[in-house]
C-alpha cells in the first residue's frame, strides 16, 4: 500500500502520468479526518468540491456555496495530508465576473485554504481567466460536461454532450481551456464514446465522473462510495456501506446507556 512517505503530487505529475497510462485516483474531502484515511489508501488527488454544500452542508444543490466554505474546509483537507494534490473548487460567481476577482478568489483558496490547485466549471467563457490564473502561478483544473453550478440553466442534474452539436461544443471547450493552460479536465456525466474522443484529442488529462472507463482518471464523491450519502448518482459505485454501519453503531450505543450497559465502570 503506498505510504504518506512518497514526495507530494504536483500538478505537472499528471501530464506525465498521462503519458505512460498510470491512472489518476481522486476523491472528493471534506475535512482533516477523511484526508488522512484517503492519503494513506494512496488517492493521488483530493478535492475539496462544492459538493460539500450538499454532502456536509444539507443544501439541495451547489449553488448556494461561498467562497468562504470552500475555504474553510480545504484548511482542513490540507492541513491534514503530505503526498495528495488537493484542489479546491472556485464557487459558483465567485470567479467570473472578472480576473481580478478570479485572481483574488484563487488566492483565498490557496493561501488561506491551503490548496495547490484551483477547479472551476465552464469553457471557451472562462478560458481567458483560466490562461490568466496560469500565467501568475495557479494551477487550474477545468470542468465539463455537466457543471452542477448550472444546474438552474441546465433544468437539472443532467446528462450533457448528448447531441453532435452539444459534442462539438464540449471538444472546443476542451481544446480552449487547453490551450489557456489548465493542467486537467474533469468530464462529469457525458458519453463514453465523447469522454474518449476529448481524452484522445487532449494531452493534458481528463479525469471522468459518469463518463466511461477510457478517461485518464477518475474521481467520485467519498460519500457516495461509502454509503453515506442517500441520493447517489447512477455512475457512483459503493464500496462500503458506512451509513448502515453508523446507524447500527449509534442504535447500539443509545440501547447500552439507555439499558445502563454504558459505561461498564466508573472511569
Ligand atoms: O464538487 C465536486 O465534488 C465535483 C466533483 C463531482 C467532480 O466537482
Amino acid at each position: 500500500m503506498p505510504t504518506n512517505q512518497q514526495r507530494p503530487v504536483r500538478a505537472p505529475d499528471l501530464r506525465r502520468w498521462k503519458a505512460d497510462g498510470r491512472k489518476i485516483v481522486m476523491l472528493t474531502a471534506y475535512d482533516a479526518t477523511m484526508a488522512r484515511l484517503l492519503e494513506r489508501a494512496g488517492v493521488d488527488l483530493l478535492l475539496v468540491g462544492d459538493s460539500l454544500g450538499m454532502v456536509v452542508l444539507g443544501y439541495e444543490t451547489t449553488v448556494p456555496v461561498t467562497l468562504d466554505d470552500v475555504v474553510h474546509h480545504a484548511r482542513a483537507v490540507s492541513r491534514a495530508v503530505r503526498r495528495p494534490l488537493v484542489v479546491a473548487d472556485l464557487p459558483f460567481l465567485s470567479f467570473q465576473a472578472s480576473v481580478e476577482q478570479a485572481v483574488r478568489a484563487a488566492a483565498r483558496l490557496m493561501q488561506d485554504g491551503g490548496a495547490a490547485a484551483v477547479k472551476l466549471e465552464g469553457g471557451r467563457s472562462v478560458a481567458d481567466l483560466v490562461k490568466r490564473l496560469v500565467e501568475i502561478g495557479v494551477p487550474v483544473m477545468g470542468h465539463l460536461g455537466l457543471t452542477p453550478q448550472a444546474v438552474h440553466q441546465l433544468g437539472g442534474f443532467r446528462r450533457q454532450g448528448k447531441t453532435a452539436e452539444a459534442a462539438e461544443a464540449l471538444l472546443a471547450d476542451a481544446l480552449a481551456l487547453q490551450e489557456a493552460g489548465a493542467f486537467a479536465l474533469v468530464l462529469e456525466s457525458i458519453p463514453g464514446p465523447l469522454a474518449e474522443r476529448v481524452t484522445q484529442a487532449l494531452e493534458i488529462p481528463t479525469i471522468g465522473i459518469g463518463a466511461g472507463p477510457t478517461c485518464d482518471g477518475q474521481v467520485l464523491v467519498t460519500q457516495d462510495i461509502l454509503g453515506l450519502y442517500d441520493s447517489i448518482p447512477p455512475f457512483a459505485k459503493v464500496y462500503a456501506e458506512l451509513g448502515r454501519a453508523t446507524v447500527e453503531a449509534a442504535s447500539s450505543y443509545a440501547e447500552d446507556v439507555r439499558q445502563g450497559r454504558f459505561p461498564e465502570s466508573e472511569g
